[in-house]
């Protein structure tokens, strides 16, 4: 992409609305537009982003043999009804009535119609186990929407269920989400620890929050020191071996690490003191075993091996995919603007030529674009007729990991400048060895 030829519409003021650093980020770098409160427009950096995202989330959710649907957005009541959910959920529930006067909602999460789904086309233990999963958009009319996209009333949410004909083949599928949701969040750059939370009035402790800790997180959480430390890595896992997944469960699980809601300060207490941490995080994912309370409801059962009609297993697992573009930024930044992860990043590189107009240095932008762009990977070349100043500053806001800068000065000794934005480290090299570097980093990145 060609800055000239690009729509960022870069904003020069902070904007008075947004308290938090990625609010601010995202408004400024043009990634976003509100539409109304707690609803926006994704603009083509921040709609970057969002898809790069959600690819990974697909990528995961299929490597842990996790099946994708689309759902729709606006659900009959009727469904609702049978659940029982329709009057007890509350005002967070955006009603309608359409022009038959039928309620209708805008979904706010899927159960009904995904359980629905499932009674209607599978009747038999062999189809099971089974998970599905979407990624759309859903809405909860917040009482109070905040901090742009990491608590709107629209948002993007991956929402997975599994069946399960027993509750120890569904508890192995939520180790293999937990496992999944880990090997995410690790590909964008993040870190987020999974936290026993709330099951509400299900009851049971089968639910975990997974929280990326950050100051201005909406969560209070208390953890172990030690819990930073895992990583999943690049570490192989048979989704299908239930040992193998329980052994991770209880890896990431085992130490203390709660949120304000399930927090045990007698537990808490059993920490040796210097491992005690207190810290604010943002939940980006949840998964919930819940046992058989919809297919209850709804009568969606299986026949078992001996031929009776037997209420599935069910849970249900989210990922905040628009929230994680914010909690992202609140992860990776500076005073000068956003750092993306190499995995989530609207662009490869950024080119820069301090001199646009001049033969050499155009010519050279231009080879360095069509290379890399053979290479599969896309950069933004800020071919404008602005000061370096100005391109620089730019580039640091919006955050690309890796810049090239080129200069007639350079040009003259046959080198190209490689700028890191996460270190501010530049290193001159021959624009082919600048290409290579860039091609090494992001095959190494795509996993
Ligand atoms: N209002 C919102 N705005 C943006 N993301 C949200 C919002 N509500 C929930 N999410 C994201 O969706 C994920 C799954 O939703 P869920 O656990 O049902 O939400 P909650 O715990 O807020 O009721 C959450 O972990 C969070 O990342
Ligand atoms: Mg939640």
């Amino acid at each position: 992409m060609r800055l000239s030829r690009y729509f960022l519409p870069v904003l020069k003021e902070t904007p008075s609305e947004a308290q938090i650093v990625s609010h601010r980020y995202m408004l400024r770098a043009g990634m976003i537009k509100q539409a109304s409160a707690g609803i926006y427009s994704w603009l083509p950096l921040g709609f970057k982003v969002l898809r790069k995202i959600e690819n990974i989330v697909h990528e995961e959710q299929a490597r842990a043999g996790h099946i994708a649907i689309q759902m729709p957005t606006m659900q009959s009541a009727d469904l609702w009804r049978e659940s029982g959910r329709y009057d007890a959920y509350g005002q967070e529930m955006l009603r309608m009535k359409d022009r038959h006067d039928r309620d209708m909602l805008f979904t706010p999460t899927a159960e009904e119609l995904v359980t629905d789904i499932f009674r209607s086309h599978v009747g038999s233990y062999k189809d099971l186990p089974l998970t599905l999963y979407q990624i759309q958009w859903k809405f909860r009319d917040e009482i109070r929407p905040r901090f742009g996209v990491m608590r709107g009333r629209e948002f993007y949410m991956k929402d997975g269920y599994n069946f399960d004909l027993t509750k120890e083949d569904a508890l192995h599928a939520y180790n293999r989400h937990l496992v999944s949701y880990l090997r995410t969040y690790e590909r964008m750059g993040l870190q987020a620890i999974p936290m026993r939370a709330d099951s509400g009035p299900i009851g049971g402790d089968n639910t975990h929050e997974f929280l990326v800790l950050a100051d201005t997180g909406e969560s209070e959480v208390f953890y172990d020191a030690q819990i930073t430390d895992l990583t999943f890595g690049s570490r192989e896992i048979d989704y299908d071996s239930h040992a193998e997944c329980q052994a991770v469960l209880e890896e990431f699980t085992s130490r203390y690490a709660r949120t304000d809601e399930t927090h045990d300060e007698a537990l808490f207490n059993e920490v040796p003191e210097e491992r005690r941490r207190t810290a604010r995080g943002i939940e980006v994912g949840q998964i919930f075993y819940f046992g058989t309370k919809y297919s209850e409801a709804m009568g969606a059962t299986v026949a078992d091996s001996d031929g009776n009609r037997v209420p599935v297993h069910m849970g249900s697992h989210g990922i905040g995919v628009s929230r994680l573009v914010g909690a992202i930024i609140e992860a990776s930044h500076d005073d000068k603007g956003i750092i993306w992860p190499e995995g989530v990043t609207p662009f490869h590189c950024g080119i820069v030529n301090l001199k646009q107009g001049d033969e050499e240095a155009d010519g050279a932008c231009e080879a360095l674009y069509a290379s890399l762009t053979a290479l599969g990977l896309e950069p933004l070349y800020d071919d404008r007729n602005e000061r370096a100043g100005a391109k620089f500053a730019g580039m640091d806001l919006i955050g690309l990991p890796w810049r090239i800068t080129v200069g007639p000065r350079g040009l003259k000794n046959g080198v190209v400048e490689l700028t890191s934005r996460r270190t501010g480290t530049s290193e001159e090299l021959p624009p082919e060895q600048a290409i290579e570097r860039i091609a090494q980093i992001y095959g190494r990145a795509a996993v």
